[in-house]
């Protein structure tokens, strides 16, 4: 029976990326996203992947959202792919409190929803492959993203502890880390400073979607099973 992988906020930018790429690689996918119904619909339209709407910050709708996923595919899951983010930049002196809370909760603490739900059965069965999403933001930091950086930051955290707490029992937890990829989260920036981010990519360009979703599609495949606790990043050379 083919594997089933959920990517969480997959079926948008990077996430998108992700989820068609382990279905052209023969796994069975489905994408969870929580407010764009239009994009996610046509989403599914285009690739055929079925797509589950929740919240992954709150943790009962992550409970709800992974019975739905298990009872849609037939199967737990084997792969889970903790994609879904979001951004709300602005300089620390001027965020308020219920931005702070809202990217800490969308990007940080929905890892421990998602993982604390699905980890026990992979630990039954012996094998799991998880891929935390992280961000070059969260290893060198950015103007305007205390709250996104931290957040990414506790992401490479957890991702360690959980890598050690897992290895002996079959499961893999690594985190990609990309740079600047062309998605609508970075056509948000303003040209300005786009010009100047630009400027500080080695490569000279910002990322592909396909080029994280290669990185994601190998830490899951049976030849990295020797890999865990560790940050891939794709981020064109941008090393601090
Ligand atoms: N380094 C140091 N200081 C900087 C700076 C930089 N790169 N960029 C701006 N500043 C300074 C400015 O000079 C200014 O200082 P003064 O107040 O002394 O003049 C101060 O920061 C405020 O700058 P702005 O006038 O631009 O303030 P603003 O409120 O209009 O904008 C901002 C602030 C929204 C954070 C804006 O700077 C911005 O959008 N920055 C880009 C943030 C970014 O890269 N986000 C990434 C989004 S995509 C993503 O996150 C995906 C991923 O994982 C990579």
């Amino acid at each position: 029976m083919d594997k089933i992988a959920l990517v969480t906020g997959g079926t948008r930018g990077i996430g998108a990326g992700i989820s068609r790429a382990l279905k052209r690689s023969g796994y069975a996918v489905a994408a969870s996203y929580n407010n764009d119904t239009a994009a996610a619909e046509s989403f599914r339209e285009v690739t055929g992947i079925p797509v589950f709407s929740w919240n992954v910050a709150d943790f009962d709708a992550c409970e709800a959202g992974v019975r739905s996923v298990c009872a849609a595919m037939e199967g737990d899951i084997d792969i889970l792919v903790n994609n879904a983010g979001v951004t709300k930049d602005v300089m620390l002196h001027k965020m308020d409190p219920a931005n702070w809370r809202w990217v800490l909760e969308t990007n940080l603490t929905s890892l421990f929803n998602m993982c604390r739900i699905v980890v026990p059965k992979m630990r039954e069965k012996r094998y799991g492959r998880i891929i935390n999403i992280s961000s070059v933001n969260g290893i060198k930091g950015q103007v305007g993203q205390t709250n996104y950086a931290a957040a990414k930051a506790g992401v490479l955290g957890f991702t360690k502890a959980l890598a050690l707490e897992s290895a002996a029992k079959g499961i893999t937890v690594n985190a990609v880390a990309p740079g600047y990829i062309s998605t609508d989260m970075t056509r948000a920036i303003k040209n300005d400073i786009m010009e100047q981010i630009i400027g500080d990519i080695p490569v000279g360009r910002f990322g592909r979607v396909d080029e994280v979703a290669e990185a994601v599609l190998f830490l899951v495949t049976d030849a990295a099973a020797f890999i865990t606790g560790t940050v891939l990043s794709v981020n064109g050379g941008q090393h601090m």
